[in-house]
């Protein structure tokens, strides 16, 4: 797979990206950094800087988005110098595939880039968070080495979630 940051031409392919989601009826674009909401612009903007100088109260983080013959696949969010108490809301890693594209071990793939990025940066473990009722994700995070830390409902309407460490 090929990583890269995002672009400014890159608008057109993000929106399809995007409108596949929709069209599966899925509202939320995981790993997005906020784009449904962003202007595109100002979105790729915010991504370059927090690649380069980092983003306040979040560090320097890296949103990839991940190709496979061209194709965009998926999007990788590798959040690398993230505070303890953030890391222990959301986790350091953050991923989604584009539907049409799931169960083909593209997820696998892209956590296991992120923690090679992880361990080339200086980190010697990360904290992965996800719901409890999303098998697929968590079947990823175990196949990565993912060992279960932490499960809690304080957040987002009972949903459990749980908390996973991967040693690097
Ligand atoms: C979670 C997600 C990223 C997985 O992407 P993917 O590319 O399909 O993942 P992979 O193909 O690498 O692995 C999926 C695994 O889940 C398993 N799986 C899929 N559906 C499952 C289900 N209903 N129950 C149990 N396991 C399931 C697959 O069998 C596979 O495991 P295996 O290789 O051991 O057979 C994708 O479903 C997605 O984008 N979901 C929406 C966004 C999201 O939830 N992001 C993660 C937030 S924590």
């Amino acid at each position: 797979m090929l990583y890269r940051l995002p672009k400014m031409n890159d608008k057109r392919i993000l929106q399809e990206y995007m409108q596949e989601h929709y069209d599966k009826e899925e509202t939320g674009i995981s790993a997005s950094h906020g784009l449904p909401a962003s202007e595109y612009a100002d979105w790729v903007e915010k991504i370059q800087r927090s690649a380069s100088v980092g983003e306040e109260g979040w560090g320097r983080y890296l949103l990839y988005l991940c190709f496979e013959n061209d194709k965009l696949i998926g999007l990788l969010s590798i959040r690398y110098e993230l505070p303890q108490n953030l890391t222990e809301e959301i986790g350091d890693i953050g991923y989604g595939v584009r539907p049409s594209e799931r169960n083909k071990g593209y997820a696998t793939a892209m956590l296991r880039y992120a923690l090679s990025v992880c361990k080339e940066k200086g980190k010697d473990k990360v904290l992965l968070g996800c719901y409890k009722d999303n098998l697929p994700s968590v079947a990823v995070i175990k196949k990565c080495g993912g060992v279960l830390v932490a499960e809690n409902d304080n957040y987002n309407e009972g949903r459990i979630s749980q908390y996973y460490e991967i040693k690097l």
